[in-house]
């Protein structure tokens, strides 16, 4: 479905900065060690009190704001997390709850940090045949509570906070171009996971302890997503009418890893420039990492009208998925 356009972008994050050197006092690490393998200087993390449906509505208000679209304009809600507030009701009721978008029907999507990518997919495959105009689409996390913190292999990584897009149908040749998504269950769990689950292990019978956290074989994780990435953008130009590498004005990747960012401009042979990369002040905050980094660069005037920009995810499934807009 052609002309559905992102009319509005916004994010939210916690206030709370934590940097290196505060983790190198609770886990085994450096400030070197981080920002030479990942890239990452600081990031985000929640207070006892907020969690990834407070992130949702906070960058909700800001994308509604620059819109200037009111709730009751909304149609439809989707929030990609793998970090809801509670497994019932879904995070997108309770921010329907928050921004009063009364007249929205609302649900999470779980495709971890191809969370975003999939979620404006299937927001745009409902426009407008199910009566949807106006979809806000969020990606948010609150990783903290699901982390080790005495795992360095994982605590140094992982953030909290979210962004927010709202795509409406417009018609015309601006906007969501194609998408490309793709999934692979066969990988072993082992490679990023939380263990416990509902229906298969739950965490209930335990105390919930740092059993029910993010574990990765980070190794595994890197490899995949340094062939996931370009096949990513190149899966979604594949999916236009024509479009080639050559036309792309930005790239916005999942913010995992700088290293990963870097391997993926030299496979594509795009200048590394054309990358939007804030990785190292909020850290991977999974689905969040992409709306987060369109907001920035959209706000700051570096994507513009009739620019094309492609996002490009890749997570936990494993998920892999690209998008082309034409801004
Ligand atoms: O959203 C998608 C999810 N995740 C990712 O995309 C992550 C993908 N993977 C990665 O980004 C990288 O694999 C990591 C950043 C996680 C690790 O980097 P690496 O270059 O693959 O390091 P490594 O796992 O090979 O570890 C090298 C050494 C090990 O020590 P030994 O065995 O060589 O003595 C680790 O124990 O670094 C050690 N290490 C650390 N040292 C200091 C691991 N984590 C840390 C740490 N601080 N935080």
């Amino acid at each position: 479905m052609k002309g559905n356009r992102i009319i509005g972008t916004g994010m939210g994050v916690p206030s709370r900065i934590v940097t290196n050197d505060d983790l190198s006092k609770i886990v085994d690490t450096t400030d070197e060690w981080i920002v030479s393998r990942t890239g990452i200087r600081e990031r985000r993390i929640a207070a006892d009190n907020e969690a990834t449906s407070d992130f949702s509505a906070w960058a909700a208000i800001e994308a509604m704001k620059m819109a200037d679209v009111q709730p009751e304009e909304i149609d439809l809600i989707i929030v990609a997390t793998l970090s809801p507030d509670r497994l019932l009701p879904s995070t997108a009721c309770l921010v329907q709850g928050k921004i009063g978008a009364k007249n929205a029907f609302c649900f999470d999507l779980e495709a971890a940090c191809s969370g975003f990518v999939y979620g404006l997919a299937v927001a745009n495959g409902m426009m407008p045949d199910q009566g949807v105009r106006t979809a806000l689409v969020i990606g948010a996390e609150t990783l903290s509570r699901v982390l080790d913190w005495t795992d360095r292999n994982t605590c140094v990584l992982f953030a909290d906070g979210g962004g927010a897009a709202i795509l409406r149908h417009e018609g015309g040749d601006n906007g969501i171009l194609s998408s490309y998504m793709k999934s692979d269950g066969s990988a072993p769990p082992p490679w990023l996971a939380v263990t416990p689950g509902v229906s298969d292990l739950s965490p209930l019978g335990d105390k919930v302890s740092k059993d029910f956290a993010i574990t990765m074989e980070g190794k595994e994780v890197f490899k995949f997503g340094v062939r996931a990435l370009p096949d990513a953008v190149k899966g979604a130009l594949n999916n236009t009418d024509g479009l080639t590498l050559a036309d792309v004005d930005w790239i916005i990747p999942h913010q995992a890893n700088l290293r990963i960012i870097d391997a993926a401009a030299k496979a594509l042979d795009i200048p590394r420039e054309k990358f939007i990369v804030n990785l190292e002040k909020y850290g991977n905050t999974s689905a969040g990492t992409i709306p987060i980094a369109l907001d920035e660069a959209h706000r700051d005037g570096r994507i513009k009208k009739g620019d094309i920009v492609a996002l490009a995810g890749f997570g936990a499934g494993l998920t892999w998925g690209g998008m082309i807009l034409r801004w």
